[in-house]
């Protein structure tokens, strides 16, 4: 049945888009961390090991990797011009020699894995549940990514160009502070792009740390470091100039639309790779294993307290999935038991926000709309508005402010509907098109939904966070990317990093 079968491959899909939809189908996320291509250690067993030798890193004093403040306009052209100076070499280098750098790069960050999680503790406040397979993550793009530039060299992925071009400027987000820039600087690195990355205002050790392993590598390599230099904290003129400056060809951001918008503004010959943000829902029908139901939303939408652009933030309810009380008791009983607290406390499910709540986030979370009841209600557990207790609120009306702003943190909204065609509808009506899931053990019903529903991956009957490289390439529609929409973990990703501006796009 459909339940029980793994089938993870993307699928080609009625709805007309740049790129086609991975579908990710319950089990294809279980099998532990110990496993390739398995960043999500959701066995009980896996976290349990996480969490007995993650007690031993989260007191431990990570040093911060020796790296130059570049801030100034000066500073910030003398690293272009370092970069610009390397890179008819770097994309001389066969890359089969590239591959061996990221692979030896995997190596170093797997050798890593306590400073970046304590790191990630420490920083942004991941919990051990949540840094830990981020750790894995950022392996898993060094490898994948080592075999995409061979497979590309050897000319396996047809159709697919390979000339590289130009330094590339990575400015990662936040929230991933490790897997996403890692997976961004070694996809471009793979691609022959010599990098610029500038990690986010809030987690700067974290990104500088992954650096220092991939430097690692490339010094036992002999790769110049010029090749991958980090710009920390540009402000004003020395922040655009990572954009404007002309020998820069290329930003893959992660980030918010706005900035896309301003980047692609600033410089119409720019190319910008941009993931940007989600409004994401799971459909509970009638069929539907309402256990597995409630513990797949919890995961996706408390998950590092909410705050990824792939978090559920809608559940919406079919039928008599919503005229029932049951899965709303169960899911407001298995909310209330997260224990929200520190993320240096080992036993914190949901740990805190990485910034205090402000703007759309704090009217999510201490407002109601018109229409709106709490099911659970929010509380805020400390003086700064870092640590809240999760909040559910249901009632949610269409075209409201929560049904169609990103809040981004510990809020999940609950809408009824009677059809799933309605509920569908309801998925749909929203600008960004990230993550989505159903829960259902009816075939048609899925079937149906797969066939309509507008979102870059599409979980079935699993949580709708944790993309697993290479099982399931991640990227949006719609507003959610910006750019060819090269899924990041996918088969065009380093293909479309090293593609020509005017060359035909990589199918
Ligand atoms: N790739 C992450 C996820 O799938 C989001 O960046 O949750």
């Amino acid at each position: 049945s459909f339940v029980a079968s793994v089938r993870d491959s993307a699928v080609p899909t009625t709805t007309p888009h740049r790129q086609p939809r991975t579908v990710g189908i319950s089990g294809a996320g279980s099998a532990g961390a110990a496993l390739a291509f398995a960043n999500t250690p959701d066995t009980d067993a896996a976290v349990a090991e996480s969490r007995r030798w993650a007690a031993e890193l989260v007191t431990r004093d990570v040093p911060v990797p020796p790296t130059a403040p570049m801030s100034t306009v000066e500073d910030v052209d003398a690293a272009i011009a370092r970069a610009t100076a390397v890179a008819p070499a770097w994309a001389a280098t066969s890359p089969h020699d590239r591959a061996q750098v990221l692979r030896l790069a995997a190596d170093k960050l797997e050798q890593a894995r306590g400073d970046l999680v304590a790191t990630m503790i420490a920083e942004p406040g991941k919990t051990v549940t949540e840094a830990d397979p981020e750790v894995s993550e950022a392996v898993d793009f060094a490898r994948y990514y080592a075999d995409q530039a061979e497979l590309l060299a050897d000319g396996a992925i047809p159709g697919a160009q390979f000339r590289p071009h130009g330094v590339t400027v990575v400015t990662p987000p936040w929230n991933f502070p490790v897997a996403i820039p890692v997976g961004s600087m070694l996809s471009a690195l793979a691609a022959g792009s010599p990098v610029l990355v500038k990690p986010a205002k809030l987690t700067p050790r974290c990104t500088q740390v992954a650096v220092a392993a991939i430097h690692g590598a490339m010094d036992e390599l002999g790769v110049s470091r010029d090749v991958l230099q980090v710009v920390l904290s540009p402000q004003g003129e020395a922040r655009r100039r990572l954009v404007t400056h002309p020998d820069v060809t290329r930003v893959v951001l992660t980030g918010s639309i706005e900035t896309a918008a301003m980047f692609s503004a600033l410089r119409t010959d720019l190319e910008v790779f941009a993931e940007t943000s989600g409004k994401n829902a799971l459909i509970v029908t009638p069929s539907a294993d309402v256990d597995l139901a409630v513990a797949d939303a919890v995961k996706s939408a408390f998950g590092h307290a909410g705050q990824k652009c792939s978090a559920l933030s809608l559940l919406i309810l079919v039928g008599s999935a919503g005229r029932s009380d049951r899965l709303r008791r169960q899911l407001a009983d298995a909310v209330s038991s997260l224990r929200v607290g520190p993320a240096t406390d080992l036993a914190t499910t949901v740990g805190p926000l990485t910034e205090p709540a402000t703007g759309k986030l704090l009217r999510a979370l201490t407002t109601l709309e018109p229409g709106e009841e709490w099911l659970v209600e929010p509380r805020r557990l400390d003086d700064v508005g870092l640590l809240w207790t999760p909040g559910i609120k249901h009632g949610v009306a269409p075209g409201s402010f929560f049904h169609t702003t990103e809040v981004f943190g510990p809020v999940l909204g609950v809408m009824r509907v009677e059809t799933l065609a309605e509920a569908i509808d309801l998925q749909n009506a929203v600008a960004f098109g990230l993550t989505g899931g159903i829960h259902s053990l009816d075939e048609d019903e899925i079937a149906t939904w797969l066939d309509r529903v507008e979102v870059g991956n599409a979980y079935v009957n699993r949580h709708i966070t944790g993309a697993i490289v290479r099982r399931q390439p991640f990227g949006g529609w719609k507003a959610s990317s910006v750019g060819p929409g090269a899924k990041a973990g996918g088969p065009n990703y380093v293909a479309e990093l090293g593609r020509w501006s005017d060359a035909p796009e990589v199918p």
